[in-house]
């Protein structure tokens, strides 16, 4: 064991502690309680993601290790500072709601804040930065909850935040991760693949979702450790607004019964925005499906999505099948 890194996981816990205690316990959380329960966090979730908050005060915590006697080095060291110009220390997080994150033994290394309400000049989250404890992109949030649940389930989902996770959890889907706000990295795939094969990506229903999920797509193209699945949620909607709306029991049925290939994504994904009863757009979609088709090896698979197509733009199979084996000799 190194022991600098054993004082930072100690630093950690500590700080999570006081944080958690703040949010739960006093009246200088109130506020940040009000909105965690607007948010639907109940007392059990506050516990089990140690959730917590850092108040409006940009001494907090400083003046908390500074009375335990902690080594200035390491204060310097943990991320959770700020350094003032005359080389004093003032808090990173002010009048945030504070989601620690956890490495694969459930022990905290890192935290993102949320900001109670979204102004302007400031980032919505806050992460901690990288130190020797935290490298964000070896980190997914709730990977070490989530592994046995997703050895059981033979799956993993993929959230984009802290807040889908949670609230997929407290609708029983309890197989959810998410990557540090950033794209999925190779690093994290490595950590899944020890898990399970299957990925389902449940990104936010919106644009910037669909272009993220368009990207893990990128990622696994040539991958072949993983069978890739996609779950769309409709009207834009991110999970922790599926489930505020529509409920557990509907939410479950979404990311088990409702997932497409990604082909089947792509195909939804190139048709958007485009009106099917206009020539014009009708053959640009059929060029830009084709295009899709001849990236996927299967022939088989590809038959499938040309009866589908056929089908749907009432356009005959063998002028699609003679299309596509044009566009095929040309790539190879
Ligand atoms: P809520 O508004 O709390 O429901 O968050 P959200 O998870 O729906 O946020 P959003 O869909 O906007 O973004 C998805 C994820 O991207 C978040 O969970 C964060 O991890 C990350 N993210 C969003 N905004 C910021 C930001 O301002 N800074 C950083 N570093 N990450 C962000
Ligand atoms: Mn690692
Ligand atoms: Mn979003
Ligand atoms: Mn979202
Ligand atoms: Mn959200």
């Amino acid at each position: 064991v190194d022991p600098k890194r054993e004082k930072l996981f100690a630093l950690y816990s500590d700080a999570t502690v006081l944080y958690h205690h703040i949010l739960v316990n006093t009246d200088t959380g109130e506020a940040a309680l009000a909105y965690a329960t607007q948010r639907n966090l109940n007392t059990t979730l506050l516990d089990t993601f140690q959730i917590g908050f850092a108040p409006q005060q940009r001494d907090l915590l400083i003046t908390f290790f500074k009375e335990k006697q902690t080594d200035f080095q390491l204060l310097r060291q943990s991320g959770l500072f700020i350094e003032n110009d005359d080389g004093t220390l003032r808090d990173r997080f002010v009048g945030r709601l504070m989601f620690p994150i956890r490495d694969e033994q459930g022990r905290v290394i890192a935290f993102s804040g949320r900001i109670l309400q979204v102004a302007e000049n400031q980032p919505k989250y806050l992460n901690s930065p990288e130190t020797d404890l935290f490298n964000k992109r070896d980190v997914l949030f709730n990977f070490d909850l989530a592994k046995s649940e997703i050895r059981k389930a033979k799956r993993v989902i993929l959230f984009e935040g802290f807040m889908d996770v949670i609230a997929a959890f407290q609708a029983g889907v309890k197989n959810g991760v998410a990557s540090m706000g950033t794209s999925l990295t190779n690093e994290q795939l490595y950590h899944l693949r020890r898990a399970t094969d299957q990925l389902v990506v449940c990104y936010d229903g919106d644009a910037p979702g669909m272009k993220a999920t368009n990207r893990v797509i990128e990622l696994l193209k040539d991958d072949q450790r993983f069978n890739l699945s996609i779950v769309t949620l409709p009207e834009q909607l991110d999970p922790d607004e599926y489930v505020k709306k529509y409920g557990s029991e509907q939410f479950q049925n979404e990311v088990t019964n409702s997932l497409e290939t990604a082909p089947a994504f792509r195909l939804h994904f190139l048709k958007q925005n485009r009106n099917l009863d206009n020539e014009q757009d009708k053959i640009a979609y059929i060029n830009d499906a084709l295009q899709e088709l001849v990236l996927v090896p299967s022939a088989v698979e590809r038959d499938v999505y040309l009866n589908q197509l056929s089908e749907e733009l009432h356009v005959s199979y063998t002028a699609l099948v003679q299309q596509l084996q044009q566009l095929l000799k040309k790539t190879t």
